[in-house]
Formats: C-alpha cells, structure tokens, sequence
C-alpha cells in the first residue's frame, strides 16, 4: 500500500485484488486444509485472519495478531508479556475489566490517572496505556512515556480502541504494542465482536501467534469478515462521527458539566492530542446532575440510545457508573453516530432541554 494515499483510500484498498477474484476478501470456513499448502488446521491460521491482519498491520505499521474480542487480545498480550511478580503500569482511568484481569494476575499492579503524573519506570516490565482513555478521555504523551519505559528497560503498550488505527499509529510514536477492541469504531455496526495486538517485533507477534493458537480463543472467520468490511468504512465514519461531535459540543459548551472532547482547542487534553493523534472522532463525555437527569436525557431523545459500546453507526449514550467505573453517577460517554448533524444536535439538544 502507498503510505502517501490518504485513509480513505488506504481503508478502500486494505485487500488487495487480482482479475477474478473477488472484492474483499471472503470468509473461509474451513477447520482442516488439504496438507501441504500454508494453512492445514483453523486453530492455526485462517486466510481470512491474514487479510484483515494484513490490513490492520499495513495501517499501523507492524505486525497484527487478531482476536475473538478485545479482551482475549488484551488478556492474551497481558499473558504473554508478564511472568508471576513482574510489575505492570496501568491506567487507573481506563477500561476497567483490564484493571480487574490484572488484579487477578500474579503481578505487582500500579495504577496511574493517564493524565499523570507518571512514577519512575525502574523494574517495571509494561506499561500499559489508554490515550485517550476511557471513559475520561485524557490523553498522555505516547513518544514521551515510550521513551522513559525504554530507558528503564519496559516495553509499552497503547490500549488504541478510542483512537482507531486512523486516529492515531502509537508504533509510529515509539509503542512495542498496539492493543485494541475492534468491537467498537473499526468493525462499526454493533453487530460484531472483535480485537487484535500489532506489535512492532515479529518475535512477539509470532508468541502471541503462538499464545492464540495454544489457548484456542480464536476469531470466527465470519465475524473476521464483518470485521474487515467494517474497517473499509472507517474513514467515512469517523469523518461524521467527528463533525458530529464537534457540533454537540459546541452545542453543549458552557451548558453541561465536565465537558470533554480532545478535539476541541479549549479541552486540557488537546494539545498532546493534536501533536500525536491524527484525527478526532466522535468519542465525547459530560456529567449531568443525577441518574434521574440522565434518564430524563434518554427517555426524551428520539435518536440517542442508552448503550454500553461506542464507536458505532448509532449515537449511543453509556452512563458508565452503572458498570462501577470510579466516575460521577451523572457521567454521560456520548458516542456520537453518522446521523445528520443537524438531526443530532437538534434531537440533543431538545433531550436536554436547551432549545
Ligand atoms: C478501551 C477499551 N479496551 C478494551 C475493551 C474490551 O473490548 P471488547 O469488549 O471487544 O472485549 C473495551 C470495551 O469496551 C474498551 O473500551
């Protein structure tokens, strides 16, 4: 793939094709092959996987390994990288199941707002990031932390999922991993789940190639597909996504408590967000009073649905208290959809009573 082309068209063209073959590529469904060509059983390898790997690790700019869901991906680069009493940093301010594995794991576990401040990495072993995290959409400084984790001889990984692999290439700024949930904005309509790691050294690719194969958590072939299709869209959704997120909160500025999205000027995050992401998306928080003003907000929208995922073709609104994230019972990620702006930010702005 040219790296000069743009992403809408690096997106377009992930598969390549020959005369005769379809666009995009196919779902196989095998579990065993015929001996003697490059796959021989569907625990091992799939050329699906491949397409979309190809795909993601073109994008990112190192070698992708993909999962059945997020977490498999993270659970599985976790397992991997760590042995028992090895210390791991981790954002006290992101997805929270990935605090939960870990306090299971057998692994001295030191929890840091992504914002920082970041404690000395001395005999530390990964440092796990989430920019911008999620649900508070902080942003920390990838090349900065990458370059003090290498220092003190860690490898550090970026949790990418809010930022896509449009919005932001954290191999590019010095991360050894990108880890993501594809379950949100790449595949992007709700209906399928999915992850993947793409490491920078194709040694580790090849141990968490290994570490799939050996657990059996494996992607279907059909929702690796889903997948794939997804992904040739992504620059078209985030593109309204974006704009739409621009709107409400322009709409919302001034108006709504705790309003953050890295993409406005005014936000505390945007400055580090600007210099290391390469575009925004539709990713956006606010608190409002209560429970009670939350549900009054959804009960009154006719386009905002109450959902705990983001990054999909629907606006959805997730009041992340209720999942027990450490946040305001009022606090709303509002992911907003590729409806018409104008829809959207009418309809928001009647749900809350702003009109
Ligand atoms: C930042 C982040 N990482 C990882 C995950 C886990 O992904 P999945 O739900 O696909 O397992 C999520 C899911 O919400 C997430 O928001």
């Amino acid at each position: 793939m040219n790296e000069n082309f743009g992403d809408g068209t690096r997106v377009v063209h992930a598969v390549p094709g020959e005369p005769g073959d379809p666009f995009g590529a196919q779902p196989v469904f095998a579990s065993s092959y015929h001996l003697g060509g490059q796959d021989y059983y569907g625990r091992a390898g799939n050329p699906t996987w491949r397409a979309l790997e190809s795909a993601l690790g073109t994008l990112e700019g190192g070698e992708c390994v993909a999962f059945p869901s997020g977490m498999a991906a993270i659970s599985t680069l976790l397992r991997t990288v760590l042995s028992s009493g090895d210390t791991l940093v981790v954002p006290s301010d992101g997805y929270f199941l990935t605090r939960k594995f870990v306090s299971e794991m057998d692994v001295n576990v030191v929890e840091v707002p992504t914002a920082g401040p970041y404690p000395s990495f001395d005999g530390v072993r990964l440092v796990l990031l989430e920019t911008p995290s999620n649900p508070g959409l902080d942003v920390c400084d990838i090349a900065d932390l990458a370059a003090r984790a290498h220092e003190a001889g860690a490898l550090l990984a970026v949790d990418n999922t809010t930022a896509t692999p449009l919005g932001q290439r954290p191999l590019e700024l010095g991360a050894d991993l990108v880890v993501a949930s594809d379950t949100k904005a790449v595949a992007g309509h709700s209906d399928v789940l999915f992850g993947h790691v793409t490491a920078a050294s194709e040694e580790l690719a090849g141990r968490l190639r290994d570490a799939r194969t050996m657990n059996g958590a494996i992607p279907g072939p059909f929702e690796t597909w889903l997948a794939l299709r997804g992904l040739g869209t992504l620059d078209l959704r985030l593109a309204r996504q974006a704009e739409n997120a621009e709107a409400v909160y322009a709409l919302l500025k001034g108006r709504v408590a705790g309003l953050r999205w890295p993409g406005a000027p005014e936000d505390p995050a945007y400055l580090v967000a600007a210099q290391q992401m390469r575009r925004f998306n539709g990713v956006l928080t606010f608190v409002l009073d209560d429970v009670a003003a939350v549900e009054k907000f959804l009960s009154r929208s006719k386009l905002v649905s109450a959902a705990t995922s983001f990054g999909g073709l629907h606006t959805t609104a997730d009041r992340r208290a209720q999942f027990g994230d450490p946040v305001h019972e009022g606090l709303v990620r509002l992911s907003c959809g590729c409806e018409d702006t104008r829809d959207l930010v009418a309809d928001v702005s009647h749900a809350l009573g702003l009109d």
